[in-house]
């Protein structure tokens, strides 16, 4: 089945699809995005993907093209038309195409381009990855100071994946002044005796959506949050550590720069947590 993407207001065959070469996003990486979770054939999180969206867009000064029923119209619309059960939607929007390359901003009436696609995964939930956790390395932060805005710019974000695939490990935690700020893709938590530790919200790392609905079950579940800075040799010598993000939920990381994380085996409170994690928002998917 040929997929059905969504750009600019049309449904087309993706090999059909065509952006500008004067697109922003393409010249500048001038463009936001977002991944929603599709589980049972409904979005996961829905509201609040679309509630960082409208926040990246205006920390931009871009005009939101759609409103968020709109959007959710379209979402809806691209899991029905590529019959999606389980996986991912993609979001992209960019300050458009000028009619030239050029640093300084077009005027407001050059419109964005507006891209979504379907991305399906069977059983995203039932992953064996979740069973056995992921092996991390450590590596210096070196993406730009805005990291709260979910911009297309994710060359550093690619090429720490690239530097954990080098050393056989699955990701990368970036550290910056002796402490962790996230995964290259997600955010990043280690859990000593009943206590979640993760880096406290900043311009640092990306307000995760699943980090504040993973953060309220643990609470709800009478587990203690410590929001702190943490460095790489903590999380090494806790119990349990995970990350999370809207493709992977809840996922165990079980060693850290080649040293295991408690047993450096897959824990219980993180097992836990991504069940709780994956029953609650399944729940509230709409
Ligand atoms: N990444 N931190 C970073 C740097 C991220 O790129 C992401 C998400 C997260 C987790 O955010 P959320 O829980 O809202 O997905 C944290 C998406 C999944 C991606 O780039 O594919």
């Amino acid at each position: 089945m040929t997929r059905t993407v969504y750009v600019n207001g049309e449904y087309l065959p993706e090999d059909q699809a065509k952006v500008s070469i004067f697109d922003r996003g393409f010249l500048f990486a001038d463009g936001v995005y977002e991944v929603t979770s599709v589980l049972g054939g409904k979005l996961i999180d829905f509201d609040g993907h679309a509630v960082r969206l409208e926040r990246s867009l205006k920390e931009l000064q871009m005009t939101a093209p759609l409103t968020k029923d709109e959007l959710l119209d379209i979402h809806r619309e691209l899991v029905t038309r590529n019959d999606v059960t389980d996986g991912m939607i993609y979001l992209q929007i960019t300050r458009g195409a000028d009619a030239d390359r050029d640093f300084v901003f077009p005027s407001d009436d050059v419109p964005s381009t507006v891209v979504l696609f379907t991305q399906s995964k069977p059983g995203l939930a039932e992953s064996p990855t979740a069973q056995k956790g992921i092996k991390v390395i450590s590596i210096e932060d070196q993406r730009w100071g805005r990291r709260d805005i979910k911009t297309v710019q994710l060359l550093y974000p690619s090429m720490g994946k690239m530097m954990a695939k080098a050393a056989g490990c699955d990701d990368a935690w970036m550290v910056e002044d002796g402490h962790v700020t996230e995964g290259t893709s997600n955010n990043a938590y280690f859990i000593k005796g009943n206590t979640i530790v993760t880096r406290p919200l900043s311009n640092d790392i990306l307000h995760g959506i699943t980090r504040a609905a993973v953060l309220r079950f643990a609470e709800e579940a009478q587990m203690k949050i410590d929001e702190r800075l943490f460095t790489i040799e903590e999380a090494q010598g806790a119990d349990e550590a995970f990350i999370t993000s809207a493709s992977t939920f809840v996922m165990p990381v079980v060693e850290i720069d080649g040293k295991p994380v408690g047993e450096g085996n897959v824990g219980p409170m993180a097992t836990r947590l991504r069940e709780i994690y994956l029953d609650e928002s399944r729940k509230a998917a709409i």
